[in-house]
């Protein structure tokens, strides 16, 4: 089998995902990132972000040598065996102004590295950069005898390994076909169908994959609304729609909104691609603000189940709110619609109480301030006015309903996310709230 010298530039999730995968199908991976106590952790072993697999994958790459951790882009292009033939990197590429990805940390390494690549070598951008990014490194990096290579990701939080090794599909984005064929021959062995183009064709679509499931999620969120209207139910409609092979069942599930450290990000960027282009993407728009009133739409819900009037006052009211990460199986809170709905209830004068399995208070978290977290469910039922679900965490659909009900002043619960079985509810003595149901 063959065996590649690969150096990844960043051990956040997708670096370290990256990384740890790689070194599994048999590569060298030497990985970097320039936070010291991050990389000391590393090395002995200890993943803090909460993935599954990853912890035991880290490990297996450390014991059998083919994983390594260094505290400088530098010093991961020499690496054990000699210098890196491939680059990955994977480096954040936050909101800037205006909406579109900030690519200080790229453009930071791609000069900082310049002068160390070995002749020869790719430079692969992972990160999602906006479209013409690749040819920009190329400029950064001012080498003719290095090529630049996209090869978007498509990992989700939570099952980042997972989609890492039985992916759906590679993109490999180069002008130089011999750069990516080598890049998709990294990996192989996982057997995926590959697309090979042009650098500005990978690199849209990547958001052009997140979009669709952004404007695919706003819509189910807009046809539970519907729902509500007709008295109809969402439930039924997805399941539908969802067994027409061209719809698919996946990304049907009404919510909160969309959030997390993608979708909301890549929406808004290619909102200014596409705007830098005099393109007027109205479909796109549509989805965004969908998603932005969908949080509102929430606390009206919220409103009317506890005051019994959309005009009632929460002034005073005290919320137990289930559930802070954006979604389930995962400890992170960017852009959680969670918090942007807490915030709001707080704003109209509720008194919050927490609990979400995966966060714990914090007092330097200042989106955490003014949210009392509790370390157990049954904690924020306390003589609470209302419970709001708002991740989906499998745990509470199991909470001891009966129990909760004899804590909270008022049994009633919004869920948000249709994860509790109103049935079951019901018989434990609760008024339950979903979307998008018959009324
Ligand atoms: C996403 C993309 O799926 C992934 O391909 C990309 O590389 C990174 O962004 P991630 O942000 O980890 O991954 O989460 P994802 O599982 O896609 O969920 C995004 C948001 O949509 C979450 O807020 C989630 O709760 C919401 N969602 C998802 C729904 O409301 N309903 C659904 O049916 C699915």
């Amino acid at each position: 089998m063959f065996e590649r010298r690969i150096a990844v530039i960043g051990a956040g999730y997708v670096g370290l995902t990256t990384a740890a995968c790689l070194a599994s199908l048999g590569h060298r991976v030497t990985c970097a990132d320039i936070d010291r106590g991050k990389v000391q952790r590393l090395q002995d072993g200890e993943v803090d972000i909460v993935e599954p697999d990853l912890p035991a994958l880290v490990a297996e790459g450390l014991a059998a040598g083919r994983l390594s951790f260094v505290a400088s882009a530098t010093a991961a292009l020499a690496g054990p065996g000699g210098g890196a033939e491939v680059v990955f990197l994977c480096l954040p590429t936050p909101m800037g102004v205006g909406g579109l990805a900030d690519l200080g940390a790229v453009e930071a390494v791609a000069e900082e590295i310049a002068a160390d690549l070995k002749a020869g070598c790719i430079v692969v951008d992972k990160s999602t950069v906006p479209v013409g990014t690749a040819a920009r490194t190329r400029v950064l990096l001012g080498r003719d005898d290095v090529s630049v290579v996209s090869n978007p990701e498509f990992l989700r939080e939570g099952t980042a390994v997972q989609d890492f090794l039985h992916p759906d599909r590679i993109v490999v984005g180069s002008d130089s076909q011999d750069a990516a064929e080598r890049v998709a021959a990294l990996y192989s062995r996982l057997g995926a169908p590959t697309v090979l183009t042009d650098p500005a064709s990978a690199e849209l679509v990547k958001y052009a994959a997140n979009c669709f499931l952004a404007m695919k999620l706003s819509y189910v969120n807009s046809l539970a609304e519907l729902c509500e209207r007709l008295n109809a139910d969402i439930g039924a409609v997805t399941a539908g729609i969802g067994y027409d092979r061209r719809v698919g069942h996946s990304f049907l599930s009404p919510g909160p909104g969309w959030g997390g450290s993608c979708l909301p990000k890549d929406t808004r960027a290619m909102l200014q691609i596409a705007d830098s282009t005099d393109f007027e993407f109205r479909l796109l728009r549509a989805a965004i603000e969908t998603n932005d009133r969908q949080r509102q739409r929430m606390v009206d819900k919220i409103r009317i189940a506890v005051t019994g009037s959309r005009a009632g006052s929460l002034s005073r009211t005290r919320l137990g709110l289930l559930g802070l990460t954006f979604k389930a199986g995962t400890d992170d809170t960017r852009d959680s619609p969670s918090l942007a709905i807490a915030a709001l209830l707080r704003q109209a004068g509720a008194v919050l109480i927490a609990y979400d399995p995966a966060v714990a208070a914090d007092p330097v978290r200042p989106e955490l301030a003014d949210i009392m977290i509790v370390d157990e469910p049954y904690l924020a039922a306390k003589d609470v006015d209302a419970l709001v679900i708002l991740t989906e965490w499998p745990d509470f659909r199991v909470l001891d309903w009966a129990r909760m009900a004899k804590l909270v002043r008022r049994p009633v619960v919004v869920d948000t996310r249709n994860l509790l079985d109103p049935d079951v509810l019901s018989r434990a003595g609760w008024a339950w709230y979903g979307i998008g149901h018959r009324k």
